[in-house]
């Protein structure tokens, strides 16, 4: 089960370089030889994929996404829709995702262990999907973003994510640790398509997310801060959280905190194009369109600033506020807002392998990580926006795409 790529040209994510007509050996699921094609011979037998006319790079990775969520169904008109819908709804999702080129997702929060089970069902093979590492519910205040607001009182809903104080919060990531989160989600500010609540409002208190941290880390999880608030994000990564994301209102003090600490942003800078061209007629709710206004052009501009401020950057872009497969559309942004393409695309390969912990098996095209391969036409470490037009798909040694 030998399998040989021809690549015309190969991003090298480590070096940051682009190497030309090399070959790439897959047995089984992993990489097991690269090298310059001259001295690295197909052996006997193998398969040969030829793309001498492509440029090859390592699976796309995403950060932040919400497989379970339909975009077109925001606001009320998500109320109807069951957590075993929204599952289903995942299969589709999944299978989009992979064929846009991303092989692995963090899905950070969905309801009823939909995303746990999409990743059980992925990894039995009955159906195809990107690797993914789950939160389950995301945890967050009553009433904050992370809970249900639509409803009236008289229906007494709350979120099963919902876990007010210092031991209720450590009882929740236990709960969430117990029914299959890899990674534990938090809200530590308001946000924009939560009903009744301030995007910049910190909702968290400190000593709530200490106790969150300590309690995730001890159980080997790592934990995912949404938080758009300039006191949320101090506090978030004071707490020792690995991630922020969103971090729209960041400020110097967190940008010189983040890189102390060496705590990541993911931050979406694409999805405030469909909110506000697209969200009124999903159903987002009128306040929301109001929040995106205000935080929107912050964020990208910040996002410049922290990255400029030598803050460590992972791709995210919050799929399922917009629709899945339109992933890469961010990078554009990405380079807009300060990186380089090769910055861009080693934030969507080595750093969030790094922040996934899977350093050792995604992120690059090294010997002994997972197939995990894709290719477009032209190059995208001139211009990162090619990879809005993967043609080649390769995940585990398997042809998704070709
Ligand atoms: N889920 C996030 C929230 O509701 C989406 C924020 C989208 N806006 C943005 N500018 N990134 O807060």
């Amino acid at each position: 089960n030998v399998t040989v790529i021809r690549a015309g040209k190969l991003v090298d994510v480590v070096a940051g370089t682009v190497l030309k007509d090399q070959t790439i050996v897959i047995t089984g699921e992993r990489i097991t030889a690269v090298g310059p094609s001259a001295s690295t011979p197909a052996p006997a037998g193998a398969r040969v994929i030829d793309l001498s006319a492509q440029t090859v790079l390592p699976g796309l990775i995403d950060m932040h996404t919400h497989l379970t969520g339909d975009p077109y169904l925001a606001g009320y008109n998500a109320l109807g829709v069951s957590d075993t819908r929204a599952a289903l709804y995942g299969v589709r999702a999944a299978r989009k995702t992979l064929e846009a080129g991303f092989t692995t997702v963090r899905n950070v929060g969905a309801s009823g262990f939909g995303d746990v089970a999409l990743r059980d069902a992925i990894n039995d093979g009955d159906f195809i999907g990107p690797r993914m590492r789950t939160a389950g519910y995301a945890i967050g205040i009553k009433g904050g973003h992370c809970d249900e607001n639509m409803l009236p009182p008289d229906m007494n809903f709350t979120s099963r994510g919902v876990a007010d104080g210092p031991w209720e919060a450590r009882a929740k990531v236990r709960e969430m640790a117990k029914y299959g989160a890899d990674v534990i989600k938090i809200c530590a500010s308001g946000g924009v398509l939560s009903k009744g609540d301030e995007a910049g409002a910190q909702q968290y208190t400190l000593e709530e997310m200490q106790a969150i941290v300590s309690e995730a880390h001890k159980l080997g999880r790592k934990v995912a801060a949404h938080a758009h608030g300039t006191s949320a994000i101090h506090d978030a990564i004071i707490a020792g959280v690995d991630s922020i994301e969103h971090g729209s209102l960041i400020d110097a003090d967190g940008i010189k905190l983040a890189r102390q600490h060496g705590t990541y942003l993911v931050m979406d800078i694409y999805n405030d194009d469909f909110i506000l061209q697209e969200g009124a007629k999903a159903g987002m709710l009128p306040e929301s369109i109001e929040k995106e206004k205000k935080v929107g052009q912050l964020q990208r501009d910040n996002f410049r600033k922290a990255f400029q401020g030598g803050v460590k950057m992972a791709f995210g872009t919050d799929s399922g506020v917009y629709p899945h497969g339109d992933n890469a559309k961010q990078f554009y942004y990405m380079v807009k807002y300060g990186m380089t393409s090769m910055q861009a695309i080693q934030a969507a390969t080595i750093n969030a392998a790094d922040l996934l912990g899977w350093k050792d098996s995604v992120g690059s095209l090294s010997v002994g990580k997972y197939a995990d391969i894709i290719a477009v036409q032209g190059n995208p470490a001139d211009d990162a926006s090619e990879l809005t037009k993967v043609d080649f798909v390769m995940k585990g040694g398997a042809v998704i795409r070709q």
